[in-house]
C-alpha cells in the first residue's frame, strides 16, 4: 500500500509501481490477456488484470480507500446504483451530468426508484429531501452549472437517514477535494476527463471506504462485465502521474479567465465556483451567440467532454438530453494547460465577433 502521509501530488506520481528490485520496470507492463494459468488471484480477465490493480491503487491511494475500474463513468455510476434496493428513493442533483440523470430516470420510468431533485448548493434542501431516503447522489461541482454541495453536511445527513453517501468527483478530483474524508461512502469519476487527462481513454472508477460495499461493487463488475481493456487502464494511470500539475495549471489559467470574463460584453454571467478547471458561460446573445462563439474559436476546440490538457467549449443545450435547468446559451468551459494569453486572445476574439441580443 503507497504511504498515505506522502503528499497527494506525491502519491499520484509513486503509487501503483511494481516492487523495487533489480531489472523491475518502473511502470507496470501491459497485460493484454483473456486467461491466467490456474491456481493465481485473478484466473480469468473479467475477474482482473495486472494493469487495473495498478491504476485501482493509485486512485485509491488519491482519494483514500479502495478503488475499482470500471469500462466508462458510466458503467461505474450504473455497479453504484445496483446496490439500491427496489422501489428506491434517491436524492440527486437538478442538474448533473446528462447521463447520470438519464440512468436515474430510466430506474425511475421502470417503476423502480423515485427521485427528488435538488439544487446540491442549498444544504437545507438536500437535508429536507432526504428523509427516507436510500441514496444522496450529489456531483460537486455539477455539470454544467458547476453549483457546489456541503459534502460533510450531505454525510452527517446521509448518516443519519441510513442513506448511502455517493460523490461524483470528476470535476474536483481528488487534488482539490476528497469526498471519502469528508464522510462520504462511495466515490465515482469519469476517469475519462482529469484523472486520465488526454481524450484518449474512455474509463470509469469507484473508490469506498467500505470493504462490504467494495465487494458488492466487484462482484458487480464480475456479473455484468463492465471491463476496462488493458490500454485504458495503462493510458489512464500515465496521465494521472501529472494529475497534480494539471490541475494546478488548469486551474491557474481558469481563474485568470473567469475574471476577464466577468464584465465581458457578450457574457451575463459567468459561473466559476472558485476552484478547479470548469467555467461556464451565459451568452447575453442565447444559443445563437454559442453556437456562434463555438464556431468560432481557433485555439479552443467546440467538442464535448473535458479534463484534457487541450482547451474544450460547448454549448450544452445542443443535447437533447440536458437539464432545461440549463439556459440555451450556457457554453460550458473545460480550461486546459495552454499559456493562458494565447487562451484568452482566441476566447476574446470569438466571443466579440458573436451577436448580443435574443
Ligand atoms: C460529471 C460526470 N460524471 C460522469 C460522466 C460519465 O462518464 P463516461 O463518459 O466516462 O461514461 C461524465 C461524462 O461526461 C461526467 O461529466
Amino acid at each position: 500500500m503507497t504511504d498515505p502521509t506522502l503528499a497527494v501530488a506525491t502519491r499520484a506520481v509513486v503509487a501503483g509501481r511494481p516492487a523495487r528490485k533489480a531489472d523491475a520496470p518502473l511502470n507496470v507492463p501491459v497485460t493484454f490477456a483473456s486467461t491466467f494459468h490456474a491456481g493465481g488471484e485473478v484466473e480469468y480477465g473479467r475477474y482482473g488484470n495486472p494493469g487495473w490493480s495498478a491504476f485501482e491503487e493509485a486512485v485509491g491511494s488519491l482519494e483514500g480507500g479502495t478503488a475499482l475500474a470500471f469500462a466508462s463513468g458510466l458503467a461505474a455510476a450504473s455497479a453504484v446504483l445496483s446496490l439500491l434496493p427496489e422501489n428506491a428513493v434517491v436524492v440527486a442533483p437538478d442538474n448533473a451530468y446528462t447521463g447520470t440523470r438519464s440512468l436515474l430516470l430510466e430506474r425511475v420510468a421502470q417503476g423502480r426508484a423515485t427521485l427528488r431533485s435538488v439544487n446540491v448548493a442549498d444544504a437545507e434542501q438536500v437535508a429536507d429531501a432526504a428523509a427516507g431516503a436510500d441514496l444522496i447522489w450529489l456531483e460537486s461541482p455539477t455539470n454544467p452549472l458547476l453549483d457546489v454541495a456541503d459534502i460533510e453536511r450531505a454525510a452527517a445527513v446521509a448518516r443519519a437517514r441510513g442513506a448511502l453517501l455517493v460523490v461524483d468527483n470528476t470535476f474536483a478530483t481528488p487534488i482539490l477535494q476528497r469526498p471519502l474524508e469528508l464522510g462520504a461512502d462511495i466515490v465515482v469519476h469519469s476517469a475519462t476527463k482529469f484523472l486520465a487527462g488526454h481524450s484518449d481513454v474512455v474509463l470509469g472508477v469507484t473508490v469506498t471506504g467500505d470493504a462490504g460495499l467494495q465487494q458488492r461493487l466487484d462482484d458487480h463488475r464480475r456479473l455484468h462485465g463492465a471491463i476496462p481493456g488493458p490500454m485504458e487502464v495503462f493510458l489512464a494511470l500515465r496521465g494521472l502521474r501529472t494529475l497534480a500539475l494539471r490541475v494546478g495549471q488548469a486551474q491557474a489559467n481558469a481563474r485568470e479567465l473567469s475574471t476577464r470574463l466577468d464584465g465581458h460584453p457578450a457574457v451575463s454571467l459567468v459561473r466559476y465556483p472558485g476552484f478547479g478547471a470548469m467555467v461556464s458561460l451565459e451568452m447575453r446573445g442565447g444559443a445563437a451567440a454559442a453556437d456562434a462563439a463555438a464556431d468560432a474559436v481557433r485555439l479552443w476546440i467546440n467538442a464535448t467532454s473535458l479534463g484534457g490538457v487541450e482547451s474544450t467549449l460547448e454549448r450544452r443545450r445542443r443535447w437533447p438530453s440536458e437539464a432545461d435547468t440549463v439556459s440555451e446559451g450556457l457554453l460550458r468551459l473545460s480550461v486546459g494547460i495552454e499559456d493562458v494569453e494565447d487562451l484568452w486572445a482566441d476566447l476574446d476574439t470569438a466571443l466579440s465577433a458573436v451577436p448580443r441580443n435574443h
